[in-house]
C-alpha cells in the first residue's frame, strides 16, 4: 500500500475541505437543530463530482479511485456528518451497485443522473421487523408476467424522502430464504408507494430518514437488478463497500471532534498554563490522533483492495467496525476535554458526539461487522 497521496488525491482532499469550510459549515447548527436537509450544498456537491465520485465518466461520473472518496467523505463529515451520510449512500449504495450489476440501459436511465448529482437514491434493505438479520425480511415482489408486484415496509432509510430512485430488496421466492430475494429500483411517485414521516433522530439530524411503504406497487421486470434470487448477493456486495463509506464517514467525524479538541486545549488556560501541558489533557489528545491515524490506515487499506478489486468484505468491515468506535470514543473525550463549552451547541463537539453513534449502528451494527471478520478469518 502506498502511503503517499498523490497530487490528485491532496487536491481532491483540499477542494472537499474547503467545501465544507464555506458551504456546510455555515448553517450546520440550525440544521442540525431544525432537521433540515442540506438540499443546496447537496446539489453543489454533485456539481462538483462528489456524489458519483467514482463512477466512470461515460455514465456521468468523476470516475476517480476509492482512496480520494475516503479523503473527501472524511474532510465532509469533519464538518457535516449529515452531509457525509449523503454523499456515502449515493455513493456507495446506489451508484457502486447499479454501476456494477444493473443493466446497460438502467445505467443510462438512472446511474447516470445519480452520478452527476441531479437526483439522489436512496438503499431500502431493512425492515421494522428485519435489520442485523437481512435474510428474515418480509417485503415482497409477487411476479406478475412483466412485471413485479411489491408489497410490504421498508425502514430507516437514509434520503428515504429526498431520494428519486429507491434501490428495494424483496422477497421473490421467500421458500428459498436469501437465494429467493431480489433487488429492484423503484422511482419515487409510482402509485402504491408512500413515503412515511421523517425520524426524529438523536445524531445525523440533517439527514432525512423514513420509513416506506408499497402497496401493490407495479415494477416492471426491466427494474429488477440482475437475475432473479441474486438480491441478497446484491445487497451484501453493496455493503461491504458502504462500509467503507460510513467508516470514512466515522473517520470524520473523529477527526473533526479531535481538531476542535486540539485547538481548544492550545488556548484554554487552566491553573495558569493552557491545558495542554497538563498530563491529562495531552494523553487524551495522543490517545485521540493515535487511534484516528490506525481508523485512516484501515480505511485507505479497504479501499485500496477495492481499487485492486479485493474481496473487501473483512477490511471494509475491519474499518468500519474500528472507525465507528474511535469516533465515539473520540467525541466522548473531547467533549470532556472542552469542559462546560462541549456541552452547549456553538462548540460543534456535542453534535459530533451524537453523529458518531449512528456510525455504530447503520449499514450493519458493529456486532454483525464483529460476524463478518469472524466467519471471514474462520475460512
Ligand atoms: N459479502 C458477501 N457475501 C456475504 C457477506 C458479505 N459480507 N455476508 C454474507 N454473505 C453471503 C454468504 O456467503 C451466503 O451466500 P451463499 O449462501 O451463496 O454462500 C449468504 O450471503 C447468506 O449468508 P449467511 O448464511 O451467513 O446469512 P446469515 O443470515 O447467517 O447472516 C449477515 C448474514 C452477514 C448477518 C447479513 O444478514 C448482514 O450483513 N446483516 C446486516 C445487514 C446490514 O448491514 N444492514 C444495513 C442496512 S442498510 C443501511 O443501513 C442503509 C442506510 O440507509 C445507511
Amino acid at each position: 500500500m502506498d502511503f503517499n497521496l498523490s497530487e490528485e488525491q491532496l487536491m481532491i482532499q483540499q477542494a472537499a475541505r474547503d467545501f465544507a469550510q464555506n458551504e456546510l459549515l455555515p448553517g450546520v447548527i440550525e440544521r442540525d437543530r431544525d432537521q433540515k436537509f442540506p438540499t443546496e450544498q447537496v446539489k453543489k456537491m454533485g456539481e462538483m463530482g462528489l456524489l458519483g465520485m467514482m463512477v466512470n465518466p461515460k455514465y456521468g461520473g468523476a470516475g476517480m479511485d476509492s482512496v480520494s472518496y475516503v479523503l473527501a467523505i472524511e474532510e465532509i463529515a469533519k464538518i457535516d456528518a449529515s452531509a457525509a451520510v449523503v454523499m456515502s449512500v449515493n455513493n456507495s449504495l446506489v451508484c457502486a451497485g447499479l454501476e456494477k450489476f444493473a443493466s446497460e440501459e438502467q445505467k443510462v436511465k438512472y446511474l447516470t443522473p445519480l452520478a452527476k448529482g441531479e437526483v439522489i437514491g436512496a438503499f431500502a434493505l431493512s425492515e421494522p421487523e428485519a435489520g442485523s438479520d437481512a435474510t428474515s425480511q418480509k417485503t415482497t415482489a409477487e411476479d406478475k408476467g412483466d412485471y413485479y408486484l411489491l408489497n410490504g415496509i421498508k425502514n430507516w432509510i437514509t434520503n428515504g424522502g429526498n431520494a428519486s430512485y429507491y434501490i428495494v430488496i424483496a422477497q421473490t421466492d421467500p421458500e428459498k430464504r436469501h437465494k429467493g430475494i431480489s433487488a429492484f429500483i423503484v422511482e419515487k411517485g409510482w402509485e402504491g408507494f408512500e413515503i412515511g414521516p421523517k425520524e426524529d433522530k438523536l445524531g445525523i439530524r440533517g439527514s432525512d430518514t423514513h420509513s416506506l411503504i408499497f402497496n401493490n406497487v407495479k415494477v416492471p421486470k426491466e427494474n429488477r437488478i440482475g437475475d432473479d434470487g441474486f438480491g441478497f448477493s446484491f445487497a451484501m456486495a453493496v455493503l461491504n463497500g458502504g462500509r467503507i463509506g460510513i467508516a470514512s464517514q466515522a473517520l470524520g467525524i473523529a477527526s473533526g471532534a479531535y481538531e476542535l479538541a486540539l485547538k481548544y486545549a492550545k488556548t484554554r488556560k487552566a491553573f495558569k498554563t493552557e491545558i495542554i501541558n497538563h498530563q491529562a489533557i495531552a494523553f487524551k489528545l495522543a490517545d485521540m490522533a493515535t487511534q484516528i491515524t490506525a481508523a485512516r490506515m484501515l480505511c485507505y487499506k479497504a479501499a485500496t483492495e477495492k481499487d485492486e478489486g479485493k474481496d473487501i468484505s473483512e477490511s471494509g468491515a475491519m474499518a468500519k467496525l474500528y472507525a465507528s468506535q474511535v469516533a465515539m470514543d473520540t467525541t466522548i473525550e473531547a467533549v470532556q476535554i472542552h469542559g462546560g463549552y462541549g456541552y452547549v451547541k456553538e462548540y460543534h463537539v456535542e453534535r459530533l458526539m451524537r453523529d458518531a453513534k449512528i456510525t455504530q449502528i447503520y449499514e450493519g451494527t458493529s456486532e454483525i461487522q464483529k460476524i463478518v471478520i469472524s466467519r471471514s478469518i474462520a475460512k
